[in-house]
């Protein structure tokens, strides 16, 4: 049982320079945390809704004071002095207050803000690790981890359309240091990596080493095939085995160059090739046969249900079929595509759904389908690192934080460094 003392929030900027949310929380015991929250661009349409300023003048509408303020106020008003049994009971209570269906009225930023606040308070309360006490939440909401773990890294190399000024329509290319047997050697992997694409990307397209909103480099290729072929080789030029060491993973992010409308007729606007849904899934297929991937993130767009059961079965042999947009971390998306056979595995956010208990469900209803879970940060970044201690305590198959530069993705990875330091925890196998 934890008392809240005090609650307050702050607007602060994020990787991209737009503002976000970090809420303070101090525990009648004198305990006190802190936890900034993050933010996408190439949101899901069924995500929790961010509360936004709207003031035109400031931020181009993007200003956080109002959800700010809402933590300090509504937020705090409700909650100051209360005897919370658990993490559960927070949660409610603010969805409770909010009494929307989306969050939009106090702000997803908000609430969430103040949930990992409240946990991080309660890990110190009680002197436990963060991971642990995400380890406690989760088994409480009844998925345990007997044989904890460390998550496969999955780390951007290219990037593309929303993240990178549509150079190419695909969002991102990531490598997958799969023969790397801890944290440590799958990083110094994709350095090594990462420094001979950058070499690439200078030859070839006489680009310097500038890098999009996750730090992937963003040279002009001609198309996604290019993408992947340079990717492939850069494996090969850091003297390692493409699929045996390094796999690749890719996000197609294929909402945001889709038009259609739910059971209506989906097309894709790949590059110069405009596709529909069927052709679309040859074109991803094809990918899968030629290079090593081994996970294959939206490869159809958020609300073509009607087409991601033939997705799943075309490639689910060789990657698993990961929904982000097309899920929203949603226990109500994910039981119609376990229904419906749409997917195998969840890109988990927990900014798309807003508390980390309604995140808890999504990751058991994933589970319980025997799916795979990747756990992911968001375009926009902060150098707060729970995420990190998050994919641990949650046992996350892989963890998406973006590329190897810039220090708000380094702060997840070193993060990660620590606890493979504490814990000597196995790297979960995978693809191998
Ligand atoms: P976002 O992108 O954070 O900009 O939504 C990340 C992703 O699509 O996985
Ligand atoms: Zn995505």
């Amino acid at each position: 049982m934890s008392v809240i003392e005090r609650l307050s929030g702050m607007e602060i900027l994020d990787s991209r320079g737009r503002p976000t949310v970090k809420a303070r929380c101090e525990l009648a015991s004198g305990v006190v945390a802190e936890a900034s929250v993050p933010s996408g661009a190439s949101t899901g349409r069924a995500e929790a809704r961010e509360l936004r300023d709207g003031d035109q003048k400031r931020y181009a509408g993007l200003g956080c004071r109002k959800a700010a303020a809402n933590i300090g106020g509504e937020i705090a008003a409700n909650l100051r002095g209360r005897e919370i049994e658990s993490q559960r009971e927070l949660d409610q209570l603010m969805v409770l207050v909010d009494a929307t269906d989306d969050k939009r009225r106090l702000g997803a930023n908000a609430i969430l803000a103040v949930s990992i606040a409240f946990a991080r308070a309660v890990a110190r309360e009680r002197d436990v690790p963060l991971y642990l006490h995400f380890s406690d939440i989760l088994s409480k909401e009844g998925v345990s981890h007997p044989d904890p773990t460390l998550p496969r890294l999955t780390i951007n190399l290219f990037s593309g359309g929303k993240h990178a000024g549509g150079q190419v329509p695909i969002q991102d290319v990531l490598l997958v240091p799969a023969s790397a047997r801890t944290i440590d050697d799958g990083l110094a992997m994709v350095v090594a990596v990462y420094q001979a694409a950058a070499r690439i990307a200078l030859s070839k397209y006489g680009m310097r080493a500038l890098t999009a909103d996750e730090g992937g480099l963003a040279p002009d290729f001609p198309n996604a095939e290019a993408m992947l072929e340079d990717a492939v080789a850069a494996i090969e030029a850091a003297g390692l085995r493409p699929g045996a060491d390094v796999a690749l993973a890719v996000d197609v992010a294929s909402s945001q160059f889709a038009t259609g409308a739910d059971g209506a007729a989906w097309k894709y606007q790949l590059g110069n090739r405009l596709l529909d849904s069927s052709a679309m899934i040859d074109v991803v297929a094809g990918w899968v046969e030629r290079f090593p991937i081994v996970s294959v993130e939206d490869a159809l767009a958020e609300e073509d249900w009607a087409h991601w059961p033939a997705l799943r079965q075309k490639i689910s042999a060789r990657a698993i079929v990961l929904g982000d947009d097309l899920l929203c971390t949603n226990v109500l998306r994910i039981a119609k595509a376990v229904e419906l056979n749409a997917a195998n595995a969840l890109l988990l956010k927990v900014n798309q759904i807003g508390t980390l208990t309604e995140a808890a469900a999504a990751y058991r209803a994933a589970r319980a389908a025997g799916w795979r879970v990747t756990i992911s940060a968001r375009s926009g970044e902060t150098e707060d690192d729970w995420l990190a201690d998050l994919a641990v305590g949650w046992g996350g198959d892989q963890i998406k934080v973006g590329s190897v530069t810039h220090s708000e993705r380094l702060a997840k990875y070193n993060r990660l460094l620590e606890i493979e330091r504490e814990t000597s925890w196995p790297v979960v196998k995978w693809p191998a």
